[in-house]
């Protein structure tokens, strides 16, 4: 996509706590297994500061661990400077999207803004990553279930 030596990518939610977090965990284990570490860095944060410091939602971490992810990331807010550091800002749900759009600094950073949804087909119905925060076991499961897809494809694409 263009000729840096890295592809940066920020993976964007609300809390920085449930889906971003998985989101760079999950892409993290597919670029180490496919040997690409060189290739990209990734990092995850929140439009909502108010969890900024803590590590994962516990039961993202346990529905995560059993597939294989240890989510160690740490929360933090959304800055400025992600604009200009990252290359691809991929936004969870419309609600990301369009704060993301509205925050970007210029239109050049306005269009690394993208959706999950963009790279996930096996979903019919689902124009986001739905929130799991206030959900049940199922809806921890179903985000990581369309996060494995999502990050297999883009993978594929870059
Ligand atoms: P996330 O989930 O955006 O996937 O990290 C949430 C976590 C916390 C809150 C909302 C969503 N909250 O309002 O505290």
């Amino acid at each position: 996509m263009n000729n840096k030596e890295t592809t940066k990518i920020l993976f964007v939610c609300l809390g920085n706590i449930c889906r971003s977090p998985a989101a760079q965990g999950i892409m993290q284990k597919k670029i180490d297994q496919a040997g690409l570490q060189d290739k990209f860095e990734l990092d995850s944060a929140g439009l909502y500061g108010g969890h900024a410091g803590e590590l994962p939602d516990h039961r993202m971490r346990i529905h995560a661990q059993r597939r294989g992810y240890i989510l160690e990331h740490r929360s933090r807010p959304v800055k400025e400077s992600d604009f200009f550091d990252f290359d691809i800002i991929v936004a969870m749900d419309d609600s990301n999207y369009h704060q993301l759009k509205r925050l970007a600094p210029t239109s050049e950073s306005e269009g690394k803004i993208v959706r999950m949804t963009d790279y996930i087909t096996g979903f019919p119905g689902y124009h986001s990553v739905p929130d799991p925060y206030y959900e049940g076991a199922s809806g921890f499961e179903l985000v990581l279930d369309m996060l494995e897809e999502g990050c297999d494809e883009m993978l594929r694409r870059l």
